[in-house]
């Protein structure tokens, strides 16, 4: 039997791949979710309509209000917002670390007891990528408008509707050859996107959890892939 629990907590980036999961896996260990997102029909779509244990809200992370709104009166907030590919006012800046910035403010100022800020793995100021040095100034400014955050920095996650795997296995099955980024050295080490969730929820209920893996080459990744669907060797 599910535990009952009070509390709410606000999920922004709850129609997204990892989001929606946390949602899903907070809901079914029962906790309140109210879900922030640009697309509140999405999240009825996605979760069904509101109910005591769901409620969707209109919020976008770059409007101070909206997100206010979404975490008046909240136990816990997971920020799993994502940006990957800039375009116009959505840089790496406005959302990685500006917007980071204002969810954790506006949770402090809120009340909130517990703030949980998805970022990436290797966030690092010094990063010549752009990407990378934003994740590590989104995690500092963060922690500097709420010292208390917790911060999960994941490496590339798979699982269904991914955009790695899936991704993968359709070039697999169409191309003669496959392209491997980093001469397949690339070092990787995918987690399954359901072990996050597991994570999330345990930080919220403040137990500690901890998800080491053996890290994979790209190569010794893939091989075993194109056995599985049966593909001639190159
Ligand atoms: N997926 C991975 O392999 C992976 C690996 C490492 C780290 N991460 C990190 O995990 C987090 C979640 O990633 P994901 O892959 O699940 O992302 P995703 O599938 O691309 O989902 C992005 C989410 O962000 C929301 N969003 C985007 N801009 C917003 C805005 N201005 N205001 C409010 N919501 C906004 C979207 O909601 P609406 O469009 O409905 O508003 C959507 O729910 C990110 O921090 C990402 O960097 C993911």
């Amino acid at each position: 039997m599910v535990a009952t629990n009070d509390r709410t907590v606000t999920v922004f980036g709850g129609t997204g791949f990892l989001g929606r999961r946390i949602v899903r896996h907070l809901r079914s260990h029962g906790f309140r979710v109210r879900t922030a997102s640009r697309h509140p029909d999405r999240v009825h779509r996605l979760f069904g309509p509101d109910g005591p244990q769901l409620q969707s809200v209109g919020a976008n992370i770059h409007d101070e209000r909206s997100v206010a709104e979404a975490l008046a009166g909240t136990y816990g907030v997971v920020n799993a917002v994502s940006l990957y590919v800039e375009h116009g006012r959505e840089t790496f800046h406005s959302v990685h670390v500006e917007s980071a910035q204002r969810v954790a403010a506006q949770a402090l100022r809120a009340g909130v007891d517990r703030l949980i800020h998805i970022s990436g793995i290797g966030a690092d100021t010094a990063s010549q990528s752009r990407y990378i040095r934003k994740r590590g100034e989104g995690e500092l400014a963060v922690r500097a408008a709420f010292g208390d955050a917790l911060f999960v920095r994941p490496a590339v996650i798979f699982g269904p509707d991914d955009a790695f795997l899936t991704t993968i296995l359709k070039l697999l099955r169409q191309l003669p050859i496959y392209p491997m980024f980093g001469r397949g050295r690339t070092r990787l080490q995918p987690a399954y996107v359901l072990a996050g969730p597991c994570s999330e929820r345990r930080r919220l209920q403040r137990s500690s959890s901890s998800a080491a893996r053996a890290s994979t080459l790209t190569r010794s990744f893939l091989e075993p892939l194109r056995t599985k669907l049966d593909l001639r060797p190159d």
